[in-house]
């Protein structure tokens, strides 16, 4: 019984090859690599692979070989399956040759999610990204910690490309749910002996001690050993925003962070 799927899959191989029809089983096939870390695989293979006909972000170009691939349409192919299918044997006749099929299945579906995703990118959010800004540098505060293009603070990370790969949702998310999830490198510690206290990101820690960055971007190391007690915390620092911004500030912040990528 175990033995059967693959016995069907064979059986499919050969009638494929003798058959007028030129379906495949991808055709049918969902894509099973569709997480954002597969996004980021995706794009990273397509720029080792594809970029120099298609450009470093598929949108093709004057000097490129390639078509844009990020218009929403494709000439080839309609669905995930015939996508995976035109990314692996190419185009006869022209110089799209295409992966071969040596090519492991798990990183050709890795850039149809990419190039699926930049076909999203056409639904831009709602909001204004020039009022976005605004806020983001302005009341909002949001360039205390963030650095954008070489301008704001260290306490958060670097926003200058985040619109490469996060969509509209899930930057809304970090702005409402900072804790959902927070990377190692943003968690902290807290030292405090009797009479003194000290917060901040966690730089770097092992067994014996540890360091901190305070809210004042001043770097403090710590002994686990000495009369120090020591707490990590792995929520996020970032304030939530769902309740102090408002549905229309919201949008607008998400407009303008999805309007930040390497090549706007
Ligand atoms: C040597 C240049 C070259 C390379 C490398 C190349 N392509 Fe292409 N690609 C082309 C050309 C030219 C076409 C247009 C073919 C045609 O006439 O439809 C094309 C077409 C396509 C299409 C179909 C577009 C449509 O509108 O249907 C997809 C998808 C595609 N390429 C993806 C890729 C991916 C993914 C890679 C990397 C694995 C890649 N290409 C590497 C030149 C290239
Ligand atoms: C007190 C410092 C601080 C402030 C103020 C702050 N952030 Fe953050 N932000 C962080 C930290 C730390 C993280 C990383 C941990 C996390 O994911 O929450 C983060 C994460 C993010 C992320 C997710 C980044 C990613 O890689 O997915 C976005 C987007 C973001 N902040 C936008 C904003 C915006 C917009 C504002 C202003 C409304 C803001 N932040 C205000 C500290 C801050």
């Amino acid at each position: 019984m175990r033995y059967l799927p693959a016995r069907i899959a064979l059986l499919a191989v050969v009638v494929s090859g003798t058959s007028p029809f030129t379906a495949t089983a991808q055709d049918s096939e969902t894509n099973p690599y569709t997480s954002r870390i597969d996004l980021r695989m995706g794009r990273r293979v397509f720029q080792a692979q594809c970029a120099s006909c298609h450009g470093l972000n598929a949108r093709g170009g004057n000097e490129s070989v390639g078509p844009d691939l990020t218009t929403g349409r494709f000439q080839r192919a309609e669905s995930d399956g015939e996508l995976y299918r035109v990314i692996r044997d190419g185009v006869q006749g022209t110089a799209m040759v295409g992966t071969g099929t040596d090519a492991p299945e798990q990183e050709l579906w890795q850039m149809v999610t990419y190039l699926r995703s930049l076909t999203e990118v056409a639904d831009a959010p709602p909001g204004s990204s020039a009022t976005g800004q605004q806020l983001f540098t302005g009341t909002g505060s949001c360039a205390d910690c963030h650095m954008v293009n070489g301008d704001g603070g260290r306490r958060g990370p670097d926003l200058s490309n985040i619109g490469d790969d996060r969509t509209p949702d899930d930057l809304r998310t970090s702005l409402t749910d900072p804790d959902a999830e927070v990377h190692p490198r943003w968690w902290t510690m807290r030292a405090t002996n009797g009479s003194q206290a000290h917060e901040g990101l966690r730089m770097g820690e092992d067994s014996f001690s540890f360091r901190i960055m305070d809210e004042n971007e001043q770097l403090r190391s710590f002994s686990k050993y000495g009369d120090w007690t020591w707490e990590r915390s792995e929520r996020s620092t970032m304030p939530a925003y769902g309740d102090q911004l408002s549905t229309r500030q919201l949008d607008d912040l998400v407009a303008y962070l999805f309007s930040l990528r390497s090549d706007p």
